[in-house]
Formats: C-alpha cells, sequence, structure tokens
C-alpha cells in the first residue's frame, strides 16, 4: 500500500494526504482476516478434543443398571459369592473358578494368597465392575444385577490398592465419597485416618491441592485419604484391599486402630499379604490360582499342612531374620 501509494502520489494521480489514511483502512481491513485464520485453527483443536470424548460417551458400559432392589436401612450388610467364574478379556486362563464364600453380618473376611491368586478381582466383582461368567453374587441376599448401580455402590466402601485421588484439593478428594459431608465431619475423618498432622502442616491445610493423581502425596497418605473417604461414607459393607500395604509403623499403628474402629460392627472383606493383620478374621479364604484352596479361621489353618501354613511360616522366618539383622 505504501510503496503503491506513493508512486501514484507522485505521478499526482492521488492526494499525498490520502496515502496514510489508505495504509490505516488496509491494516485494519487485515485484522478480522488474521482473526479468521486463528479461528480455523481453534476449531480443529476443538473438534479434534470432541472426537476424544464423543469416544469415551458412546463407550458401552460393561455392567449396566438392573431394576431395583428393595431399599436397605443402613445395618451391617451380607454379601456372598456363589460358583463365581471370571475371566478377562484375552485373558487365558480364568482369573477366578468356582469360587464361594459367604460374608457374614459384621463378619470379618480375610482373602490371602499369592500375588496374582484373584483377590483384587474378587474384590471389584463385589463391586460389579464387571460380571461374573457364570455364578452369581449377592449383596444382602440380591443378586448384584438386579440393583442399580448407584443403589449398590452407596452400601459398599472401597479402600482399593492404588487409590485414585483427582487434581483438586484434599478437601473435595473427601467429599468424593459423601458430597455432603459437614466441615466437622471431614475434620473428623481425617484425625481417624491419621491424616491430621500431615494436613496441619501443609501450607493451605485441607485446600491444599494435591497434583495430577495425588502426585503430590506419598503412597500411604493416599492411601490415608482413601481411608478417610471410606470413614466418611460410613457403609455397611468394607472393602479393604492392602490397606496397611504403604505404611511405615508408627502410621501403621494409627492406621490400624482407625481400621479396627471401622471394621468394628461392619461387615468386611479385607485383603492383605501380611498375615498378621488377618489373624483375626472371623474367617479366611485361601486363593490360588483364581480357586479356593482352603478356608477357615486362622487356629484350623494353621494346624493342617497347606498353602496358608507356608504362607505364615515363611512370613514368620521372614520377620525373624529381619529382626536378627535389626
Ligand atoms: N484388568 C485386567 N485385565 C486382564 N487380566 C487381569 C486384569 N486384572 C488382573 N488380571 C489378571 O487376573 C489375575 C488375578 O489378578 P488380581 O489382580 O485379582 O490378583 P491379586 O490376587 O489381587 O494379586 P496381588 O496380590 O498382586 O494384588 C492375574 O493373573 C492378573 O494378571
Ligand atoms: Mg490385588
Amino acid at each position: 500500500m505504501l510503496t503503491i501509494g506513493g508512486l501514484l502520489a507522485s505521478d499526482g494521480k492521488l492526494a499525498a494526504t490520502d496515502v496514510p489514511l489508505l495504509t490505516l483502512l488496509a491494516m485494519g481491513a487485515f485484522l478480522p482476516i488474521a482473526e479468521m485464520a486463528m479461528i480455523g485453527r481453534r476449531l480443529g483443536d476443538t473438534l479434534g478434543a470432541t472426537r476424544r470424548l464423543a469416544a469415551v460417551h458412546n463407550e458401552v458400559p460393561v455392567v449396566a443398571d438392573g431394576p431395583g432392589a428393595a431399599p436397605r436401612v443402613p445395618a451391617a450388610a451380607t454379601a456372598d459369592l456363589k460358583a463365581v467364574d471370571f475371566r478377562y478379556d484375552h485373558a487365558n486362563r480364568p482369573a477366578l473358578e468356582g469360587v464361594s464364600f459367604d460374608l457374614a453380618p459384621g463378619a470379618t473376611v480375610a482373602l490371602v494368597g499369592p500375588s496374582g491368586a484373584g483377590k483384587t478381582t474378587a474384590a471389584h466383582l463385589l463391586l460389579r465392575f464387571w460380571d461374573p461368567v457364570s455364578g452369581a453374587l449377592h449383596l444382602d441376599g440380591d443378586d448384584l444385577r438386579t440393583y442399580r448401580l448407584e443403589e449398590m455402590r452407596e452400601r459398599i466402601a472401597l479402600v482399593a490398592q492404588d487409590t485414585y485421588l483427582f487434581n483438586a484439593s484434599i478437601r473435595e478428594n473427601l467429599l468424593v465419597a459423601q458430597p455432603d459431608a459437614s466441615d466437622e465431619e471431614i475434620v473428623e475423618a481425617i484425625a481417624r485416618a491419621g491424616l491430621a498432622e500431615f494436613v496441619e502442616s501443609l501450607p493451605e491445610g485441607l485446600d491444599t491441592v494435591v497434583g495430577e493423581r495425588g502426585a503430590q502425596l506419598s503412597g500411604g497418605q493416599r492411601q490415608r485419604v482413601a481411608i478417610g473417604r471410606a470413614l466418611l461414607k460410613d457403609a455397611p459393607l468394607l472393602i479393604l484391599d492392602e490397606a496397611t500395604s504403604h505404611l511405615d509403623g508408627g502410621t501403621e499403628r494409627l492406621v490400624h486402630e482407625a481400621l479396627d474402629e471401622l471394621m468394628r460392627d461392619r461387615t468386611t472383606l479385607v485383603i492383605a499379604h501380611r498375615l498378621s493383620t488377618v489373624r483375626d478374621a472371623d474367617l479366611i479364604v485361601v486363593l490360588d490360582r483364581g480357586q479356593i484352596v482352603e478356608a477357615g479361621t486362622h487356629e484350623e489353618l494353621v494346624g493342617t499342612p497347606g498353602l496358608y501354613a507356608e504362607l505364615v511360616s515363611h512370613q514368620t522366618r521372614a520377620a525373624a531374620t529381619a529382626d536378627a539383622g535389626d
């Protein structure tokens, strides 16, 4: 514009005073065009994100709501597995085979066994993350498939092997379990989960953001947040999957006290590698490669040669070696 305007003005075909004005107009006309190009780019990003969202949205859930079971009073729950077979997609062997056991009201049932035995799978089936290939699971006498999912999962609290935390504050991460909990209830849950001291040491206390997937917390702290959630949820059936595996001696004792209180009068399924934590269970179910190999109380099982007696003697020996090392 400047060059051509200059030439035209020098030829006398354009008033010299018009040249700056025309230049400004030309620049003004280009701005919206540049914006349109930017919108095009943004549209591309948005379309990409929408496609990814749609893929999640269109995914067919593996389990669906049942017609709904009769409403329950929040008393101790009963649950059972009846001849449950389960196999993960593409797995070459079943994860569970003919597994049956009962959780009586208020009882503590322990699942033990080597890694990969199917303990977590059994716990997840109780939460109906999947349905069994054959057999059935019941909660309070009703097949899990008759419940509406939300109604069913309201009655079960899970402290999982790896806890999922959202990139939000500790308070919000606890509220996931019980959205209408009061501040007092949250503070109480924090104290009972053995987290009070840690939360106090944080710059923003309960409002401290924990990072993507809780990256700013240690494994033990994440687990205690999960225990805090279970305490807040106050559900009649409790499932603990290796709840104390990441804890050190001092905090472990704190958390054990909290867990003992949580388990009192509540039906509990506890999965633990360390057998000292399952000694007091009403029933110990020993799983190996998806099958129940033994079941009974600690006294019954240590006395009979088998996997449980082996695991106990192995751990006692390991503990003795560790003590000798100290
Ligand atoms: N999502 C999955 N997809 C396919 N196979 C799986 C999946 N989860 C577990 N498995 C397989 O199912 C079997 C049982 O796994 P599970 O997690 O129940 O074991 P576990 O007893 O909880 O072991 P650990 O003590 O190590 O936690 C294993 O062979 C495992 O490889
Ligand atoms: Mg497991």
